[in-house]
């Protein structure tokens, strides 16, 4: 297993963190198989009153251990959500404002850390600033909505230089190959949304999984069809979708979607790649022996 900064923080054994969905966002059954497999789990909360939350939370608790979090959308999610969320989540993580040091300071209160999802540098440094324990880059890249208008590498290099927390990259990434990638970059894990689209414990749509496994990179796009009215807001979907107007959110890892698999293999297999992809670079960049 590979221990980074991110794992010795939030307690797992893999640098793998399951996307939010929100599309599943009362359903804890993707985050605790993701969990018990080792990486850490993650819940949306979207618009989910916080009624409706608590029995997730305790679903969550009883089946994740310690290693899940609870994503809030900040225009979206609605305050006592929020704040039941930082009362009972190991992790609460935010996405879609500007890192906020008072929504900070109440998951710290609640005795958990906080996470902020960045698509700039900048926003990097002021959710340091602002206290977060950790902050996810998320590069264009990415399925749904993102911050900020640079790929995942450009993005995650400038972070990287920009903060001392560890860093999470987020967008493209679906296979041990990119996993290695982030790692070697200096990221401290991974979050990853498409490719669990397809554990089984995500239920998805079949014809979304066949869609997703059908396409490449290059067949995702940015469109504003899908937003909320008056929201300037892009999101990464399938080309393939916008023809029947289904919003198959999607991010460019959707290449790396070959079917329906168990999330338990998902990890394993990025976490396993990974660590093989890491001992060869080692050994190329070890010194030649006289
Ligand atoms: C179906 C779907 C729903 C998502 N919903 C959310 C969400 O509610 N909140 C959020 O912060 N990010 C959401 N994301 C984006 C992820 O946090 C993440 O940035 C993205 O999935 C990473 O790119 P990848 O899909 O290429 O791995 C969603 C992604 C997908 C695929």
């Amino acid at each position: 297993m590979i221990s980074t900064k991110f794992t010795e923080l939030v307690g797992c054994a893999a640098p793998i963190q399951q996307a939010p969905n929100g599309e599943l966002a009362t359903m804890a059954a993707l985050p605790i198989a993701v969990a018990r497999a080792g990486g850490h789990g993650m819940l949306a909360a979207l618009t989910t009153p916080a009624s409706e939350l608590e029995p997730v939370l305790d679903e969550l608790a009883a089946g994740a251990g310690a290693a899940w979090g609870v994503n809030v959308i900040v225009p979206m999610t609605p305050p006592e959500t929020v704040e039941l969320a930082a009362q009972r989540a190991p992790l609460v993580d935010f996405h879609q404002g500007d890192p906020d040091p008072e929504r900070v300071e109440l998951v710290h209160r609640g005795g958990g850390l906080a996470s902020w999802q960045v698509g700039t540098a900048r926003e990097a440094r002021a959710a340091q600033d602002a206290g977060c324990d950790l902050v996810v880059a998320q590069g264009t890249d990415a399925a749904g909505y993102s911050r900020g208008r640079a790929g995942t590498m450009a993005l995650l290099q400038e972070v990287l230089d920009a903060v001392d927390v560890p860093v999470l990259a987020a967008g493209g990434i679906g296979t041990a190959r990119g996993v290695a990638a982030a790692l070697a970059a200096g990221a401290a894990g991974v979050r990853v949304g498409t490719r669990f689209l397809a554990a089984a414990e995500a239920g998805a749509d079949p014809r979304y999984v066949e869609a997703l496994v059908a396409a490449h990179a290059e067949d995702t796009v940015m469109t504003g069809r899908f937003a909320p009215p008056d929201v300037p807001l892009q999101a990464r979907v399938l080309r393939s979708g916008l023809e029947s107007d289904r919003a198959f959110l999607a991010g460019e890892s959707t290449g790396a979607v070959r079917g329906v698999q168990p999330a338990a293999e998902i990890v394993r297999e990025l976490t396993e790649g990974a660590e093989e992809l890491l001992a060869r670079a080692a050994r190329l960049a070890a010194p030649a022996v006289a």
